[in-house]
């Protein structure tokens, strides 16, 4: 099972009598999101890869991971989560896997368990492999296939039982939108099926792909509601048979989460071309410049890199963050969101009740609720009176291999 990072002891330190104290240091990052490439056999409508993947440089090779990881652990980080896109596909892993073991960083696979074999789980295993979390999309195969863009339902659920079976730490993660909603007792119970020891409940962050696709997947308030008491129930019942996490989506909320625990703060995610970022969707964020490992040390990078001074601390908040008294517990929400919203990455989060462009949420809220009577559909499924409105077409990345 991933670990939650403990909370950081700060270091006691003595500067010489008279001298001042210097100046905090950037804090310790404790996890490293290694982003092995964006290729990948399916098209999920809300994929976390660059919408344009043209230009981007070739993926880092063995060697340089290994030293990155190596640079990882002096830093700090205690764990190492390794997805894509999809890892499998690197035909590396294994030898990605021992490197990481080597040094002491806790190793979890993040995958759609699509292009896994039994004998490959195995040989990752006795690379070293600490766990593996597996996605699904829905509990209907007609319904999974729609948003995944290909059948794997009974994919997974075979690989979910390679796992158990070779006694490796299993989390399933579902990610939660306005089609599969009204599902969320079958996902709940097909975890417990698959004999999950965590479940993670994630609802779509509206970036990227997920953006483009808002109008299909954004769910209704009384949605989210009906949601959150069937995870506390469920909660109630499982006791500790079976971890679940929820996170909800911060459109429903009068004030943003801490995304990534605050920019430059916890997590360090290194992109398939050996670009360093404070959060997977940082690439969308023009005017930043962001560092390589394939040329730079990645504790120089966290310490000093463009990207990371950027938007630590507080010093470049505008109101009504500036003077907020959440400002050192959301950070100000999500740098990504505020661009992708408002064209401002500087700005403050829009799902902020507080923020000047808040109406931007509003908005596609009351868009949501205007299609409150049409009961989701399954493609494919034969329309009944409640599914007889026509689906909504998603938009998906192109296939990358
Ligand atoms: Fe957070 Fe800024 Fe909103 Fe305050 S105004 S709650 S700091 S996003
Ligand atoms: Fe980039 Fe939230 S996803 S800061």
């Amino acid at each position: 099972m991933t670990p939650t990072p403990p909370t950081p002891t700060p270091t006691p330190t003595s500067p010489p009598a008279g001298a001042a104290a210097p100046p905090p240091g950037p804090p310790r990052p404790y996890t490293l999101v290694a982003e092995l490439t964006y290729r990948c056999p399916l098209r999920c409508a809300y994929c976390s890869n660059p919408i344009a993947l043209a230009g981007l440089g070739a993926e880092l090779d063995t060697a340089t991971w290994a030293r990155v990881f190596g640079e990882a652990e002096a830093l700090g980080v205690m764990q190492v989560t390794l997805t894509g896109g999809e890892p499998l596909v690197r035909t590396d892993l294994e030898e990605l896997v021992r490197a990481a073991r080597e040094r002491d960083l806790f190793t979890t696979l993040i995958t759609s368990g699509v292009p896994l074999e039994r004998e490959r789980l195995l040989r990752l295993r006795d690379a070293g492999l600490d766990g593996v979390q597996l996605s699904f999309q829905d509990v209907d195969p007609a319904a999974a296939a729609r948003v995944a863009g290909i059948e794997a339902l009974a994919r997974k659920q075979e690989v979910a039982g390679w796992v158990k079976a070779l006694e490796l730490p299993l989390t399933v993660n579902i990610v939660l939108h306005r089609e599969n909603l009204p599902r969320l007792p079958a996902l709940i119970a097909l975890a417990e099926e698959l004999g999950a020891n965590r479940l993670e409940l994630a609802h779509v962050q509206y970036l990227g792909w997920a953006l483009l696709n808002r109008d299909v997947l954004l769910p209704t308030a009384a949605m989210i509601a009906g949601a959150r008491a069937t995870v506390s129930a469920a909660r109630v019942r499982l006791g500790d048979r079976m971890e679940i996490l929820s996170v909800l989506p911060d459109y429903f909320s009068d004030r943003p989460r801490a995304c990534m625990e605050g920019w430059g703060r916890r997590y360090l995610v290194i992109a398939p071309d050996g670009r360093v970022l404070p959060c997977q969707a940082a690439h969308t964020l023009s005017g930043l410049t962001f560092d390589n490992v394939a040329t730079r040390g990645l504790g120089e990078i966290w310490r000093d890199g463009d990207a990371f001074a950027r938007f630590r601390g507080e010093s470049w908040m505008p109101d009504p963050c500036r003077s907020c008294e959440r400002r050192r517990i959301d950070f100000g929400g999500c740098r990504c969101q505020a661009f992708q919203l408002t064209g401002d990455m500087q700005a403050t989060d829009p799902t902020c009740g507080l923020a000047p462009r808040h109406d931007l949420v509003r908005a596609a809220r009351s868009a949501a609720e205007s299609r409150a009577g049409e009961s989701p559909a399954i493609e494919g499924a034969a329309p009944t009176p409640e599914s007889a409105a026509p689906l909504l077409r998603l938009r998906r990345p192109p296939t990358v291999g």
